[in-house]
């Protein structure tokens, strides 16, 4: 039977797999394998969002008015170049559809956060990877990866899936050698778990000076509100303008909004989650080495692991050994990363949890 055909660029399109949120058997998992907030949220947020309740027929402002005035003043930007997506992963399609046109070609590092991919596809480009050395962005070989065809290039920092980090010297050397026609994505979803490096910087002020870049963060990550959906970015007056004219009206929901703007007022909270991370992070990469496992050094909240050939068992096989005892990490072998696990930093107890069992099914 006949029927529609879709475009021969979607058709190709993989769709995006997301972290495993089910453990055969257990009605409670330990899910640490989609890099979620592991203290929850806010209470602030949560009381704001449940506040809405009563108010569920009301659309959204579109413009995200209050969001947006309490971002600018929290970052010192200017509120008009702000813009707000269902998740950052909206505003990475609209960049593409914005700024891609069939054929062109999309950049991005080696190991790189599948959504981007998808968006640049669905635009109808290509998408070249640039190898990365030792699971890091390689600036060289992404400036090495531009031909006359590219028009984006995506590169966050820290990286997911890999969870490192280049200095931002590098991604301003980056930025000085790309050719002005080209769109410079800097995803900052994991950007507050390394705010206060000294080798960091959010990439703000670059963008305010730059006609070619946006920089896009999410509240998912360290403001715990992944089921909200809400990312933002911050660009030119011009970027900002264009993507506006293919943004969905009301793409940022009320409950999303009033979330949000709680969340980014609750300093404590926020402490406590980076301090959690921090601590969590270091313990995690310590007692994975003590297994015999190589952790990649890690900057956001989670830690990617390699396992090496002379471990007992492969990574999908203790991926599997671990969801039987009903703790979830993240297998990346859709990432090519086929011998790499990503652990997202838990709570105390989480991480206690998955020590033991770590122990366990690699001594057995
Ligand atoms: C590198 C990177 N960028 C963006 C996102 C998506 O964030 P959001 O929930 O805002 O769509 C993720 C989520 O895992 C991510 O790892």
């Amino acid at each position: 039977m006949s029927g529609p055909v879709a475009k021969s660029t979607i058709a190709q399109i993989e769709p995006y797999k997301a972290g495993k949120a089910k453990a055969a058997g257990f009605d409670k998992p330990i899910k640490i394998s989609a890099n979620e907030n592991a203290l929850g949220c806010s209470p602030a947020a949560s009381q704001a969002y449940a506040a809405l309740a009563h108010a569920l027929h009301v659309y959204p402002d579109p413009q995200a008015n209050a969001l947006r005035d309490a971002l600018a003043q929290n970052y010192s930007l200017e509120a008009s170049q702000l813009i707000f997506g269902t998740g950052s992963d909206e505003i990475f399609s609209m960049a593409c559809q914005a700024y891609l046109n069939p054929g062109d070609e999309m950049v991005q590092p080696q190991f790189a956060f599948a959504a981007w991919a998808i968006a640049a596809r669905a635009a109808g480009a290509n998408v070249i990877s640039a190898p990365e050395r030792d699971y890091t962005v390689d600036v060289d070989a992404m400036l090495a990866a531009i031909t006359s065809r590219t028009r984006m290039m995506f590169v966050a920092n820290p990286a997911s899936p890999t969870g490192t980090f280049i200095p931002f010297a590098d991604i301003r050397r980056l930025h000085g050698a790309l050719p002005g026609n080209v769109l410079l994505v800097l995803d900052g979803a994991y950007a507050e778990f390394a705010e206060g490096r000294a080798e960091f910087d959010a990439g703000f002020e670059l963008a305010r000076n730059a006609s070619n870049i946006i920089v896009t963060r999410t509240f998912s990550k360290l403001y715990g509100l992944a089921a909200l959906r809400l990312g933002w970015g911050y660009a030119s007056p011009v970027i900002i303008q264009t993507l506006n004219k293919i943004r969905l009206p009301f793409n940022a929901s009320s409950g999303a909004q009033a979330a949000a703007i709680a969340a980014l007022n609750d300093k404590d909270f926020s402490a406590r989650s980076l301090a959690r991370v921090d601590a969590g992070r270091a313990q995690l990469a310590l007692f994975l080495t003590e297994l015999g496992l190589a952790p990649l050094p890690a900057f956001a909240n989670f830690v990617t692991v390699r396992v090496p050939a002379s471990a007992p068992l492969t990574a999908p096989e203790i991926e599997g050994a671990l969801a039987e005892r009903g703790i979830l990490v993240r297998g990346l072998q859709n990432y090519s990363m086929p011998d790499c696990l990503r652990i997202t930093i838990g709570t105390e107890a989480e991480m206690q949890s998955l020590e033991q069992a770590l122990r366990a099914i690699l001594r057995a």
